[in-house]
């Protein structure tokens, strides 16, 4: 059972970004504990980041995954491409958002990505990448 963690644009910056915003852990930190946490659930974890739509769009099209994590960050709001590409690919998918999106600006409350999404994980710090893993584990295994 193999997941792919997908990290969008910006969140290569997390611990310097907005600390008031997205806390101060770092994106190795947040990798470090999705990889403590999937070995011990005895998952295969393969982790991305990419500042780039289009290379974002080439790691969901591999299908070397049994289900995708993603957070899309700002490409949430916008990326058409994203929502398609996970739709075309037929994999589960969680999206997770570390601020909770629906709490900040109006423009934030529009996820392209959820009406594909096997559900949404929003607000709940870096602990929702973990809540995501596990959650994978029961998709996975029914
Ligand atoms: C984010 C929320 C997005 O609106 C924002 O553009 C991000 C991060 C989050 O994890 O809270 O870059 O996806």
């Amino acid at each position: 059972m193999k997941i792919l963690v997908i990290h969008g644009p910006n969140l290569n910056l997390l611990g310097k970004r907005e600390p008031e915003v997205y806390g101060c852990t770092t994106l190795d930190e947040i990798n470090q504990q999705i990889c403590e946490l999937s070995k011990d659930l005895g998952i295969e974890a393969e982790i991305f980041q990419s500042n780039s739509e289009g290379e974002i769009v080439d790691a969901i099209q591999k299908k070397t995954y049994n289900l995708l994590i993603i957070n899309p960050a700002a490409y949430t709001h916008t990326s058409v491409a994203i929502r398609d590409a996970i739709s075309a690919v037929g994999r589960p998918a969680i999206e997770v958002h570390i601020s909770n999106i629906h709490k900040r600006e109006d423009f934030r409350k529009t996820s392209y990505i959820a009406g594909v999404a096997t559900g949404q994980i929003s607000g709940l710090g870096a602990e929702g990448y973990l809540l995501a893993v596990r959650a994978s584990q029961k998709i996975l295994n029914g």
